[in-house]
């Protein structure tokens, strides 16, 4: 039976009673973790979001009456004890903030009960992970999300601070609007007053941010939910956080500048962590020849080496048609892998395979008979060859090198993916060291197949860098941008660029794109009037915050940084939706539902 509290008040929470002096009377309410029954004594673990608290309930202290009741008492029970503090009679436990003083109790008051949880609510569980999202509420309860939302908390809370003393002025935008020039699938809300219109769900606030500029707000700052359509990754929910920035009449360094203070703050602040600034910075060329990343992780080696030139005759024909299709044939050299078994080296191919490869080669150096080299493609090649392939490599005897032969793009991702595996069971990629690193001259365009044209890598509004806009017309696949991602640990944990504020740049830039005057008005048409009254030169950035945070914790995925977050395949499985909605919603939103998509729920 449930109690009221009416007469009590909480005086600490659970690890705050060590502030309190011994022999204080306190009043301390919370859930039960755990209840012991010891020979005329009832031990309560009580669990609130600051820790543990041991209660005692002794039958000559408490009475009969609350010694009974305490026996009732069960995991998740939510209860109020009236007691005073005293220093532990049996074991101390060093593991606890509290291990060394215990209540003894004087009072109990059941305020709630409980059915047993799904799950154990304690650090370290193996429960499946769609269970924990659906009884988030209890997963929430458990010592290691708390500890991550509030971790979660502090970013949000000194980010303000900081962003505040650095003159930026906090603007919300709003949430229904038009689609943003990011490269997502939009979320589409329809529109009720204007049949068949639909707002867009901002992917970013790039353009409103852009807006802000041009009424001459100078630094703009927010933390604000985006919405994309992807895929569902770890790294990727399809409501997300951004912190996101833009300032006016400042180049990239200006960015960099304030982005590095603001991030050795947050690392010092709240997990004494000092990273030394300035950040190193990479142009993307070199974290993908390097790294085959556009995002490297920097906390180990185990480098790409490219060894077209040495086999661009070899007798291997793998090797040698990739490099006349002009594509190129790399190579990683893991250390002391070379025993490794057969089975683990297909598997290993296999994964290539899996990321579009056609095969990997391999060298197992000096794992062969008689300390000669196991080589997958041994029949093929020649000594000076597979000598010169060992010194690039800079290879001794245990290693293993894996070789990817084919189009860059599919060499970079394969290498980069494997070279990441490797680091992983070497166990080389360490979650307290933080290896931060700016990536520079991102290309301006990508080349999308599906859409046989260039598209832009970053957005439309991305100024491409000086010395590369005479090519815009001529080789666009060549012009770099004044773009810039901050990655951590092989993640990209944010990006930006300086914008275009001039004009004719802007209408090159459309044309490189294929937009025809018509359909850059349609899109951005209110940007383009807007930059017409005067646009300071600007430039910004955002995090993604879930991602910053789901690394500071040192969580595996941005959902265990995330209160409410979606499954993998973008539904909530604690509230279920998304979910059919009655025939008359639709009716006003003047939307008829596919009968054959209809049934299926
Ligand atoms: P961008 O698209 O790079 O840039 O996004 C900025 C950062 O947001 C994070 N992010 C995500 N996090 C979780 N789930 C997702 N689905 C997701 N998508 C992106 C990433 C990324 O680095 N308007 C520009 C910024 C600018 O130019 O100022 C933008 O949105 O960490």
């Amino acid at each position: 039976m449930a109690e009221s509290m009416r007469g009590l008040k909480r005086t600490h929470r659970c690890t705050e009673v060590c502030d309190a002096s011994l022999g204080d009377e306190v009043t301390v309410m919370g859930w039960v973790q755990k209840r012991r029954n010891l020979g005329g004594m009832i031990f309560i673990d009580l669990r609130d979001r600051t820790g543990i608290l041991q209660i005692v309930f002794d039958e000559n202290d408490c009475g009969a009456e609350y010694f009974a009741k305490a026996g009732t008492l069960r995991s998740e029970f939510v209860i109020a004890v009236v007691g005073t503090v005293e220093k532990r009679g049996g074991a101390v436990n060093p593991n606890l903030k509290t291990g060394e003083i215990e209540i003894r109790a004087r009072q109990l008051r059941i305020l709630s009960e409980s059915e047993t949880p799904p799950f154990p609510i304690e650090d370290g569980i193996t429960t499946r992970e769609e269970l924990r999202l659906k009884y988030r509420y209890l997963d929430l309860r458990r010592p290691e999300l708390q500890r991550n939302m509030m971790l979660r908390s502090r970013v949000a809370q000194l980010s303000r601070q900081f962003m505040a003393r650095e003159g930026f002025i906090e603007i919300e935008t709003p949430m229904l609007g038009k689609s943003t020039p990011e490269g997502a699938r939009d979320y589409l809300v329809p529109s009720r007053i204007h049949p068949g219109t639909f707002y867009a769900l901002p992917q970013s606030p790039q353009l409103f941010k852009q807006l802000l500029m041009v009424s001459g707000y100078d630094r703009y700052f927010q933390i604000v939910r985006c919405f994309r359509d992807e895929d569902l990754r770890a790294d990727r929910q399809p409501d997300f956080t951004q912190m996101d920035m833009e300032l006016s009449f400042v180049d990239e360094e200006d960015v960099m500048d304030v982005n590095e203070r603001l991030l050795h703050y947050l690392f010092k602040e709240i997990l004494d962590v000092e990273v030394g600034l300035p950040i190193r910075r990479m142009p993307w060329k070199e974290a993908m020849n390097r790294f085959g990343s556009d995002k490297p992780d920097l906390r180990f080696g185990i480098e790409l080496h490219d060894l077209s030139d040495l086999v661009k005759d070899s007798g291997f024909g793998v090797f040698r048609n990739a490099v006349a299709a002009g594509g190129s044939v790399r190579a990683i050299c893991v250390p002391g892998e070379g025993h490794m078994p057969r089975k683990q080296i297909d598997a290993l191919t296999d994964m290539a395979k899996g990321i579009g490869a056609k095969g990997l080669s391999y060298i197992a150096v000096g794992c062969g008979e008689n300390g000669a080299n196991k080589c997958s493609f041994a029949k093929f090649v020649q000594p000076e060859e597979m000598d010169g392939i060992l010194r690039e490599m800079d290879a001794r005897d245990g290693d293993l090198i894996l070789i990817a032969a084919d189009k860059n793009t599919v060499v970079f991702n394969v290498l980069g993916s494997l070279r990441l595996e490797m680091g992983r069971r070497l166990g080389l990629m360490k979650k307290d060291d933080f290896q931060f690193v700016w990536v520079t001259e991102f290309p301006q365009f990508e080349w999308s197949e599906e859409e046989n044209r260039f598209v832009a890598m970053h957005h439309p509004f991305t100024m491409p860098m000086e010395e590369d806009l005479d090519k815009l017309e001529s080789d666009p696949g060549s012009v770099r941008a004044r773009a810039y991602d901050i990655v951590l640990n092989g993640n990209e944990i944010g990006g930006g660029s300086v914008r275009i504020h001039q004009d004719d740049i802007q209408e090159r830039m459309f044309r490189a794109l294929g937009f025809t005057d018509e359909r850059a008005h349609e899109q951005f048409g209110f940007l383009l009037e807007a930059f017409k009254y005067g646009v300071p030169p600007h430039a910004g950035l955002a995090y993604g915050m879930d991602r910053l945070v789901m690394l500071m914790a040192g969580a595996d995925t941005i959902r265990d940084v995330i209160a409410f977050p979606k499954a993998k395949d973008a539904s909530d499985l604690m509230t279920d939706a998304p979910s059919p909605v009655e025939p008359k919603q639709l009716d006003e939103l003047h939307i008829d539902v596919r009968r054959d998509e209809a049934k299926k729920h």
